[in-house]
Protein backbone atom coordinates (compact mmCIF):
# COMPACT_ATOMS: atom_id res chain seq x y z
CA UNK A 1 0.00 0.00 0.00
CA UNK A 2 1.34 3.72 -1.12
CA UNK A 3 0.92 6.58 1.60
CA UNK A 4 -0.18 8.69 -1.63
CA UNK A 5 -0.91 8.61 -5.20
CA UNK A 6 -2.37 10.93 -7.91
CA UNK A 7 -4.57 10.28 -10.77
CA UNK A 8 -6.40 12.49 -14.23
CA UNK A 9 -9.65 11.33 -15.73
CA UNK A 10 -9.99 13.62 -19.02
CA UNK A 11 -13.24 15.73 -19.48
CA UNK A 12 -15.41 15.02 -22.14
CA UNK A 13 -17.84 16.69 -24.79
CA UNK A 14 -20.70 14.31 -26.35
CA UNK A 15 -20.75 14.67 -30.26
CA UNK A 16 -24.34 13.42 -30.60
CA UNK A 17 -26.37 11.11 -28.74
CA UNK A 18 -26.75 12.39 -24.98
CA UNK A 19 -29.54 11.46 -23.28
CA UNK A 20 -30.98 8.87 -25.64
CA UNK A 21 -27.77 6.63 -24.67
CA UNK A 22 -29.43 6.19 -21.25
CA UNK A 23 -31.96 4.53 -23.03
CA UNK A 24 -29.80 2.08 -25.12
CA UNK A 25 -29.04 4.37 -28.58
CA UNK A 26 -25.49 4.38 -29.30
CA UNK A 27 -23.58 8.06 -28.77
CA UNK A 28 -20.51 9.58 -29.68
CA UNK A 29 -17.96 11.86 -27.13
CA UNK A 30 -14.50 12.67 -27.39
CA UNK A 31 -12.20 13.13 -24.50
CA UNK A 32 -10.32 16.39 -23.77
CA UNK A 33 -6.94 16.77 -22.95
CA UNK A 34 -8.15 18.98 -19.74
CA UNK A 35 -9.68 17.39 -16.69
CA UNK A 36 -9.88 16.22 -13.19
CA UNK A 37 -6.76 15.60 -11.41
CA UNK A 38 -7.12 13.98 -7.77
CA UNK A 39 -4.58 13.83 -5.01
CA UNK A 40 -5.27 11.30 -2.67
CA UNK A 41 -3.05 10.24 0.92
CA UNK A 42 -3.93 7.82 3.63
CA UNK A 43 -4.66 9.90 6.91
CA UNK A 44 -5.49 10.26 10.34
CA UNK A 45 -9.36 11.21 8.91
CA UNK A 46 -11.05 11.38 5.55
CA UNK A 47 -11.32 14.73 4.00
CA UNK A 48 -12.29 16.23 0.92
CA UNK A 49 -10.95 19.61 -0.79
CA UNK A 50 -12.15 20.96 -4.52
CA UNK A 51 -10.57 23.80 -5.96
CA UNK A 52 -14.16 25.49 -7.39
CA UNK A 53 -16.94 26.37 -5.32
CA UNK A 54 -20.15 24.36 -5.85
CA UNK A 55 -23.46 24.32 -4.51
CA UNK A 56 -24.05 21.98 -1.09
CA UNK A 57 -26.13 19.27 -2.81
CA UNK A 58 -23.52 19.12 -5.13
CA UNK A 59 -20.74 18.94 -2.39
CA UNK A 60 -22.82 16.35 -0.43
CA UNK A 61 -23.31 14.32 -3.62
CA UNK A 62 -19.84 14.32 -4.13
CA UNK A 63 -18.81 13.05 -0.53
CA UNK A 64 -21.08 10.55 -0.69
CA UNK A 65 -19.60 9.22 -4.18
CA UNK A 66 -16.02 9.25 -2.65
CA UNK A 67 -17.24 7.33 0.34
CA UNK A 68 -18.84 4.54 -2.27
CA UNK A 69 -15.86 4.68 -3.60
CA UNK A 70 -13.98 4.20 -0.80
CA UNK A 71 -15.83 1.11 0.31
CA UNK A 72 -15.39 -0.49 -3.65
CA UNK A 73 -11.98 -0.68 -2.52
CA UNK A 74 -11.73 -1.09 1.38
CA UNK A 75 -10.16 1.70 2.01
CA UNK A 76 -10.99 3.24 5.30
CA UNK A 77 -9.35 7.26 5.49
CA UNK A 78 -8.03 9.49 2.56
CA UNK A 79 -7.65 12.77 2.45
CA UNK A 80 -8.42 13.90 -1.10
CA UNK A 81 -8.04 17.12 -2.78
CA UNK A 82 -9.11 17.41 -6.50
CA UNK A 83 -8.44 19.87 -8.95
CA UNK A 84 -10.96 20.46 -12.12
CA UNK A 85 -9.76 22.27 -14.94
CA UNK A 86 -13.12 22.33 -16.04
CA UNK A 87 -16.06 24.31 -14.95
CA UNK A 88 -18.17 21.66 -12.87
CA UNK A 89 -21.41 20.78 -13.68
CA UNK A 90 -21.42 22.72 -17.13
CA UNK A 91 -21.67 19.18 -19.37
CA UNK A 92 -18.16 19.14 -19.63
CA UNK A 93 -18.25 15.62 -17.85
CA UNK A 94 -16.79 16.57 -14.88
CA UNK A 95 -18.51 14.09 -12.86
CA UNK A 96 -17.63 11.31 -15.00
CA UNK A 97 -13.41 12.95 -15.33
CA UNK A 98 -13.52 13.40 -11.69
CA UNK A 99 -14.77 10.00 -10.76
CA UNK A 100 -12.09 8.08 -13.51
CA UNK A 101 -9.39 10.56 -11.33
CA UNK A 102 -10.58 9.24 -7.81
CA UNK A 103 -10.79 6.07 -9.14
CA UNK A 104 -7.40 6.07 -10.60
CA UNK A 105 -5.70 7.93 -7.71
CA UNK A 106 -7.13 4.94 -5.07
CA UNK A 107 -6.07 2.58 -7.14
CA UNK A 108 -2.41 3.95 -6.96
CA UNK A 109 -2.81 3.76 -3.34
CA UNK A 110 -3.55 0.08 -3.40
CA UNK A 111 -0.42 -0.36 -5.73
CA UNK A 112 -3.09 -2.64 -8.05
CA UNK A 113 -1.39 -4.34 -11.07
CA UNK A 114 -1.52 -2.64 -14.33
CA UNK A 115 -3.70 -5.17 -16.33
CA UNK A 116 -6.66 -5.11 -13.79
CA UNK A 117 -6.63 -1.45 -13.49
CA UNK A 118 -8.36 -0.64 -16.62
CA UNK A 119 -11.33 -2.84 -15.16
CA UNK A 120 -11.09 -1.57 -11.89
CA UNK A 121 -11.19 2.26 -12.94
CA UNK A 122 -14.67 1.98 -14.69
CA UNK A 123 -16.53 -0.20 -11.97
CA UNK A 124 -15.12 2.25 -9.50
CA UNK A 125 -15.86 5.39 -11.40
CA UNK A 126 -19.69 3.66 -12.43
CA UNK A 127 -20.40 3.08 -8.95
CA UNK A 128 -19.46 7.10 -8.05
CA UNK A 129 -21.36 8.22 -11.49
CA UNK A 130 -24.65 7.07 -10.04
CA UNK A 131 -24.18 9.54 -7.26
CA UNK A 132 -23.67 12.12 -9.69
CA UNK A 133 -26.60 10.70 -12.73
CA UNK A 134 -28.60 8.66 -10.83
CA UNK A 135 -29.12 6.34 -13.88
CA UNK A 136 -25.65 6.46 -15.79
CA UNK A 137 -25.58 5.54 -19.12
CA UNK A 138 -21.54 5.07 -18.60
CA UNK A 139 -20.41 7.12 -21.66
CA UNK A 140 -18.88 10.05 -19.61
CA UNK A 141 -16.60 8.12 -17.60
CA UNK A 142 -15.71 5.49 -20.26
CA UNK A 143 -14.41 8.13 -22.59
CA UNK A 144 -12.83 9.66 -19.71
CA UNK A 145 -11.00 6.48 -19.16
CA UNK A 146 -10.30 5.69 -22.68
CA UNK A 147 -9.19 9.04 -24.01
CA UNK A 148 -9.56 9.51 -27.98
CA UNK A 149 -13.08 9.88 -29.96
CA UNK A 150 -15.01 6.88 -29.03
CA UNK A 151 -18.96 5.60 -29.99
CA UNK A 152 -20.76 4.25 -26.59
CA UNK A 153 -23.77 1.88 -26.27
CA UNK A 154 -24.77 -0.34 -23.67
CA UNK A 155 -21.82 -0.24 -21.45
CA UNK A 156 -19.40 -0.81 -24.67
CA UNK A 157 -17.13 1.72 -26.46
CA UNK A 158 -14.92 1.40 -29.60
CA UNK A 159 -11.81 4.18 -30.35
CA UNK A 160 -13.32 6.05 -33.36
CA UNK A 161 -10.57 7.20 -35.87
CA UNK A 162 -10.72 11.01 -38.20
CA UNK A 163 -9.15 10.89 -41.20
CA UNK A 164 -9.72 14.86 -40.86
CA UNK A 165 -9.39 16.93 -38.53
CA UNK A 166 -12.07 19.20 -36.82
CA UNK A 167 -12.27 21.86 -33.76
CA UNK A 168 -14.84 21.97 -31.24
CA UNK A 169 -15.76 25.14 -29.57
CA UNK A 170 -17.63 25.06 -26.60
CA UNK A 171 -19.24 27.94 -24.77
CA UNK A 172 -20.74 28.15 -21.94
CA UNK A 173 -24.45 29.28 -22.04
CA UNK A 174 -25.00 29.88 -17.86
CA UNK A 175 -25.91 27.40 -15.52
CA UNK A 176 -28.05 24.71 -15.26
CA UNK A 177 -29.67 22.12 -12.86
CA UNK A 178 -27.44 18.77 -11.96
CA UNK A 179 -27.76 15.82 -14.76
CA UNK A 180 -29.19 13.66 -12.32
CA UNK A 181 -32.63 16.09 -12.32
CA UNK A 182 -32.25 16.87 -15.62
CA UNK A 183 -32.22 13.05 -16.58
CA UNK A 184 -35.26 12.29 -13.90
CA UNK A 185 -37.44 15.14 -15.32
CA UNK A 186 -37.15 13.54 -18.81
CA UNK A 187 -37.38 10.30 -17.79
CA UNK A 188 -41.03 11.56 -15.93
CA UNK A 189 -41.81 12.96 -19.50
CA UNK A 190 -40.90 9.73 -21.43
CA UNK A 191 -43.46 7.39 -18.93
CA UNK A 192 -46.45 9.11 -19.37
CA UNK A 193 -45.83 8.69 -23.07
CA UNK A 194 -43.10 6.03 -23.81
CA UNK A 195 -44.00 5.45 -27.51
CA UNK A 196 -43.37 8.87 -28.63
CA UNK A 197 -40.67 9.44 -26.60
CA UNK A 198 -39.05 6.23 -27.70
CA UNK A 199 -39.41 7.21 -31.56
CA UNK A 200 -37.14 10.54 -31.08
CA UNK A 201 -34.67 8.72 -28.80
CA UNK A 202 -34.34 5.95 -31.61
CA UNK A 203 -33.90 8.68 -33.96
CA UNK A 204 -30.91 10.25 -31.85
CA UNK A 205 -29.17 6.97 -32.43
CA UNK A 206 -29.97 7.29 -36.03
CA UNK A 207 -27.93 10.60 -35.71
CA UNK A 208 -25.27 9.08 -33.74
CA UNK A 209 -24.93 5.95 -36.02
CA UNK A 210 -24.68 8.32 -39.40
CA UNK A 211 -21.92 10.09 -37.47
CA UNK A 212 -19.54 7.16 -37.06
CA UNK A 213 -19.75 7.31 -40.62
CA UNK A 214 -19.29 11.06 -40.59
CA UNK A 215 -15.95 11.01 -38.56
CA UNK A 216 -14.54 7.97 -40.45
CA UNK A 217 -14.96 9.14 -43.54
CA UNK A 218 -13.84 12.82 -42.57
CA UNK A 219 -16.84 13.95 -43.71
CA UNK A 220 -17.12 17.39 -41.54
CA UNK A 221 -20.26 18.94 -43.40
CA UNK A 222 -22.59 15.80 -43.13
CA UNK A 223 -21.05 15.77 -39.03
CA UNK A 224 -22.14 19.50 -38.89
CA UNK A 225 -25.91 18.78 -40.22
CA UNK A 226 -26.09 15.67 -37.85
CA UNK A 227 -25.22 18.14 -34.78
CA UNK A 228 -27.98 20.50 -35.99
CA UNK A 229 -30.62 18.23 -36.34
CA UNK A 230 -29.36 16.44 -32.43
CA UNK A 231 -30.07 19.93 -31.14
CA UNK A 232 -33.70 19.98 -33.05
CA UNK A 233 -34.28 16.52 -31.47
CA UNK A 234 -32.96 17.38 -27.78
CA UNK A 235 -35.03 20.70 -28.07
CA UNK A 236 -37.94 18.41 -28.93
CA UNK A 237 -37.65 16.46 -25.92
CA UNK A 238 -37.56 19.71 -23.79
CA UNK A 239 -33.62 20.29 -22.71
CA UNK A 240 -32.98 23.15 -24.42
CA UNK A 241 -33.62 26.85 -23.37
CA UNK A 242 -33.38 30.39 -24.57
CA UNK A 243 -29.68 30.27 -23.41
CA UNK A 244 -28.79 27.52 -25.08
CA UNK A 245 -30.52 28.67 -28.19
CA UNK A 246 -29.04 31.89 -28.36
CA UNK A 247 -25.28 30.17 -28.16
CA UNK A 248 -26.26 27.70 -31.03
CA UNK A 249 -27.12 30.23 -33.45
CA UNK A 250 -24.40 32.73 -31.94
CA UNK A 251 -22.21 29.48 -32.75
CA UNK A 252 -23.50 28.89 -36.27
CA UNK A 253 -23.25 32.39 -37.61
CA UNK A 254 -19.80 32.77 -36.64
CA UNK A 255 -19.13 29.64 -38.98
CA UNK A 256 -19.74 25.95 -37.03
CA UNK A 257 -20.52 23.49 -39.91
CA UNK A 258 -23.48 22.73 -36.97
CA UNK A 259 -24.33 23.32 -33.23
CA UNK A 260 -25.64 21.58 -30.02
CA UNK A 261 -25.74 21.45 -26.43
CA UNK A 262 -23.77 19.29 -25.33
CA UNK A 263 -24.12 16.90 -21.83
CA UNK A 264 -27.73 17.00 -19.98
CA UNK A 265 -28.51 20.67 -21.03
CA UNK A 266 -31.65 21.80 -19.43
CA UNK A 267 -31.31 25.42 -19.03
CA UNK A 268 -27.48 26.24 -19.41
CA UNK A 269 -24.05 24.45 -19.58
CA UNK A 270 -21.99 23.83 -22.56
CA UNK A 271 -22.86 24.49 -26.34
CA UNK A 272 -20.14 22.62 -29.18
CA UNK A 273 -19.30 23.99 -32.08
CA UNK A 274 -17.91 22.34 -35.00
CA UNK A 275 -15.50 23.87 -36.94
CA UNK A 276 -12.65 23.03 -39.57
CA UNK A 277 -11.18 26.32 -39.23
CA UNK A 278 -12.36 27.85 -35.77
CA UNK A 279 -9.68 30.81 -35.53
CA UNK A 280 -11.94 33.80 -36.56
CA UNK A 281 -14.98 32.50 -34.02
CA UNK A 282 -12.63 31.78 -31.17
CA UNK A 283 -10.99 35.54 -31.78
CA UNK A 284 -15.13 36.99 -31.85
CA UNK A 285 -15.56 35.23 -28.67
CA UNK A 286 -12.67 36.50 -27.06
CA UNK A 287 -14.31 37.58 -23.45
CA UNK A 288 -16.71 34.93 -23.12
CA UNK A 289 -16.04 31.53 -20.83
CA UNK A 290 -14.80 29.03 -23.61
CA UNK A 291 -12.91 25.69 -24.24
CA UNK A 292 -11.17 24.95 -27.61
CA UNK A 293 -10.58 21.38 -28.44
CA UNK A 294 -8.60 20.27 -31.33
CA UNK A 295 -8.77 16.97 -32.73
CA UNK A 296 -6.10 15.96 -35.65
CA UNK A 297 -6.38 13.59 -38.43
CA UNK A 298 -6.17 9.96 -37.36
CA UNK A 299 -6.69 10.09 -33.54
CA UNK A 300 -6.13 6.36 -32.70
CA UNK A 301 -3.94 7.89 -29.59
CA UNK A 302 -5.72 10.95 -28.11
CA UNK A 303 -3.12 13.88 -28.48
CA UNK A 304 -1.73 15.22 -25.58
CA UNK A 305 -2.91 18.42 -25.74
CA UNK A 306 -5.96 19.10 -27.35
CA UNK A 307 -7.97 21.42 -25.51
CA UNK A 308 -7.30 24.93 -23.84
CA UNK A 309 -9.67 27.56 -21.96
CA UNK A 310 -9.39 30.44 -24.49
O1 LIG B 1 -23.92 16.82 -18.59
P1 LIG B 1 -23.09 15.64 -18.27
O2 LIG B 1 -21.63 15.85 -18.53
O3 LIG B 1 -23.38 15.14 -16.87
O4 LIG B 1 -23.48 14.46 -19.31
C1 LIG B 1 -24.68 13.74 -19.16
C2 LIG B 1 -24.93 12.79 -20.31
C3 LIG B 1 -26.34 12.14 -20.26
O5 LIG B 1 -26.50 11.41 -21.48
C4 LIG B 1 -27.43 13.20 -20.21
C5 LIG B 1 -26.50 11.21 -19.07
C6 LIG B 1 -25.77 9.88 -19.17
O6 LIG B 1 -25.64 9.21 -18.14
O7 LIG B 1 -25.37 9.49 -20.27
Amino acid sequence: MSVFSTGFGAAKAILLGEHAVVYGEPAIAAALSVGVTAEARLAPRSSLQLNQPVSKDARAALQRAFERALRCLDIDKVELQLTSEVPIGMGLGSSGALSVAVANALLGLKSQAASRRKHKVLSIALEMEKEFHGTPSGVDHHTSALGGIVTFKNGIARRLTNPRSFTLVAVLAGQRPNTKETVQRLRERQQLWPQRYRRVFREIGQLAKEGVQAIEQGDLEWLGDLFNMNQGLLSALGLSSPNIEEAVYRLRKLGALGAKLTGAGGDGGAVLGLFENPQDAVRKLRGHEVIVAHFKSDTLKPKKHNAVRA
